[in-house]
């Protein structure tokens, strides 16, 4: 990858040596939620029988299932999401011949999206795969209860617990006794794993796989990730872009907006957000992730950020190669006057427009990083996923934030439960 600061900020030795030790302090397992750091090692799980077991129930759902319907929330489903969309497309369910139609729910409380899926659905083969590590999430699980008993209905109960698989915490939690009494094809995430740190165990690579995803792949660019962004050196791009953001940060730059090309990466921005959000957002501070899809935001968020409050930072990832060329045709008439586009493609549109934007929003007054992977496919996907784990971790570290926990998280669930009798 290639990351360009220079329009962002000139780093001094000073915002360098505190991301090495911020790393450090990952590394040694020494800072707040250390016990909360297996995602750093996940990339060398190939070889276990766990990783076995969701390749082989992978290719299976691939091959065979019409549906798979994959119910979690948070850091239970937006890892698949993400990946299954960048690397197959949004539109990945109206394609033919290519794997099981992949839904999600249990994502939000809303009847209507349940009902939806399963008019899809209907008639079909379909798999549930339910994730949640604390297995007690009431999203997920309100979800789990209707589609549970909507299987039981068509298939019986013992057909119906033949396409339920969990994905859940090893022993704890209301969804591992239910898996169990049910007899329900379970698999593990990790205790040292958190939610949002979870996508390369079988909460993210169970759907990837089951899309037909070659997650050894995934793996592989995951690995060598890790081992690039674990480098004390300093041109190491994971310390440059967390100096980078904590030097804005303390500079009065307190949004980040993530600025990509296209609908396949609009799931990775939603990753993104909450990977750095619930990880950074603590103390009453940190910096907000917002996102922006290139160019189509421009058209509505892009007046703000030339000429609104100068709190904002942004940081534009993009594909040096995207894998799809369409060069832009001439027209005889050439009544639109778009000749002078004429035998470019839409990738070199696309630079112009990025290039174009890098240099208005920094001249508004917007500081803004370039980062540049490769191209969008399995082994960058691991690449990109290692490089943002780490450096949301460092950022933490570099302001003494646990990266790990979410204590905020559980206001407005003690309030919901409240309303909803829970107590009582
Ligand atoms: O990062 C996290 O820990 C959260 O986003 C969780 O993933 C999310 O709240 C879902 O939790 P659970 O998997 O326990 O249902």
């Amino acid at each position: 990858m290639k990351i360009d600061l220079t329009s962002a900020i000139r780093l001094t030795p000073g915002d360098l040596q505190q991301a090495q030790a911020a790393l450090r302090t990952l590394k040694t397992g020494t800072g707040a939620g250390s016990e909360f750091t297996g995602w750093t090692t996940l990339p060398q799980t190939t070889g276990t029988e766990e990783f076995r077991r969701i390749c082989q129930l992978g290719k299976k759902l691939y091959e065979e299932a019409d549906a798979l319907i994959v119910i979690g929330i948070g850091g239970s489903y937006m890892g698949a999401r993400s990946a299954i969309e960048l690397l197959k497309t949004p539109y990945h369910n109206q394609r033919k011949g290519n794997g099981p139609a992949i839904y999600f729910l249990g994502n939000g409380i809303c009847a209507e999206d349940i009902r939806t899926v399963l008019q899809l659905v209907e008639g079909t083969d379909y798999y549930v795969n339910v994730i949640s590590k604390s297995g007690t999430t009431l999203e997920p699980a309100l979800a789990f209860r209707v589609l549970k008993q909507e299987l039981q209905t068509r298939l019986g109960k013992e057909e119906a617990a033949r396409h339920i698989i969990c994905t859940t915490d090893k022993a704890r939690g209301a969804l591992k006794t239910l898996a169990d009494a049910e007899g329900y094809e379970c698999f593990v995430i990790p205790d040292d794993v958190g939610g949002r740190y979870s996508v390369l165990t079988a909460v993210g690579l169970l759907p990837m796989a089951a899309a037909g995803i070659d997650i050894r792949q995934v793996m592989e660019g995951a690995a060598a990730g890790m081992k690039e962004f674990f480098a004390e050196e300093d041109s190491n791009p994971a310390l440059l872009y967390s100096a980078a953001r904590i030097a804005l940060y303390r500079t009065g730059k307190k949004i980040e907006i993530f600025s990509y090309q296209g609908e396949k990466m609009r799931s990775f921005a939603e990753w993104y957000k909450q990977l750095f959000g619930e990880s950074e957002g603590k103390e009453l501070g940190g910096i907000f992730p917002a996102s922006c899809q290139l160019t189509a935001d421009l058209h509505s968020l892009g007046q703000y950020i030339q000429e609104g409050e100068r709190i904002l930072m942004e940081s534009i990832v993009r594909f040096e190669k995207t894998g799809c060329e369409l060069v832009i045709p001439k027209d005889d008439d050439d009544l639109d006057g778009l000749n002078y586009t004429a035998g470019k493609t839409f990738d070199d549109a696309f630079l112009a427009a990025a290039q174009g934007v890098k240099k208005a929003h920094a001249d508004g007054g917007v500081p803004v990083m370039e980062l540049i992977f490769d191209r969008p496919d399995e082994w960058n996907l691991g690449y990109m996923t290692a490089f943002y784990e780490v450096s949301c971790a460092v950022s933490s570290y570099m302001r003494d934030i646990n990266p790990f926990n979410q204590p905020g998280v559980e206001a407005y669930k003690k309030n919901m439960f409240t309303l909803l009798g829970k107590y009582r």
